[in-house]
């Protein structure tokens, strides 16, 4: 009994400390300037669903995050519109070391959980294998004067956009991503902690692809 009750602590105090280290991390500046011409990344825009388990590099990682949903103008507005200007889809970045959400204000990743939960973001074999998985969550406190059927599509749709940036970056880049309905709806709000007016999208995977 005496033992079971050390392991039990173990568990919490390792649990805690674990938590803790997991500090929020500030990425590189993003790279604005480079990228291939768009008219060639919408030609090679596809979706792939083999990944390598190479990891995304920092700077990369900036750069998509940026491309995805950054700040690209002084007044606060992104790189990918949403309906009113609500900015209301977070990013999850689901990784072998943790997951963070994407502050774009500070260009940086805030923890979350500091397990690895990419498996729990989908359904398929894929997610975790590829090192970075996203996954969209709409945050309903901020959607106003929209209700029923406008307000979903509205949030699909702003995901959507997000989505294609990452595609078209990925194209740029000649990384490997697919976009995602597949995501267990169940489980992953708990694991994100997600409030129960925030509502998760889409995810979608992110790699190099497999050789
Ligand atoms: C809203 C949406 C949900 C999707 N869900 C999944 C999914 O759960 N799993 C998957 O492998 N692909 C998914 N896809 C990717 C589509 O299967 C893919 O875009 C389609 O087959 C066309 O291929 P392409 O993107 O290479 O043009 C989804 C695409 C969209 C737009």
């Amino acid at each position: 009994m005496k033992r079971m009750t050390l392991i039990f602590f173990a568990i919490i105090i390792f649990g805690i400390a674990e938590a803790q280290e997991l500090k929020p991390i500030s990425l590189p500046p993003p790279d604005t300037a480079g990228g291939k011409p768009l008219m060639q990344s919408i030609k090679l825009r596809k979706s792939s669903r083999e990944f390598s388990q190479e990891k995304v590099a920092p700077q990369v990682l900036s750069n998509l995050l940026w491309a995805a949903f950054g700040i690209n103008r002084p007044d606060g507005h992104r790189t990918a519109p949403s309906a009113m200007n609500w900015q209301e889809v977070d990013i999850y970045v689901v990784t072998e070391n943790g997951t963070f959400l994407y502050d774009a204000k500070t260009h940086s990743l805030l923890p979350v959980a500091p397990n690895d939960l990419r498996e729990k973001t989908g359904t398929q074999a894929f997610v975790k294998d590829a090192p970075l998985d996203l996954v969209y969550v709409a945050d309903l406190s901020k959607v106003k004067r929209a209700t029923g059927e406008d307000q979903i599509l509205y949030l699909g749709a702003d995901a959507g956009f997000i989505a294609q940036n990452v595609y078209l970056f990925c194209a740029s880049e000649g990384l490997a991503t697919v976009v995602r309905g597949s995501v267990d709806k169940k489980e992953l709000p708990k694991l994100l902690k997600l409030r129960d007016d925030q509502k998760i999208i889409l995810g979608q995977t992110v790699g190099h692809p497999k050789k």
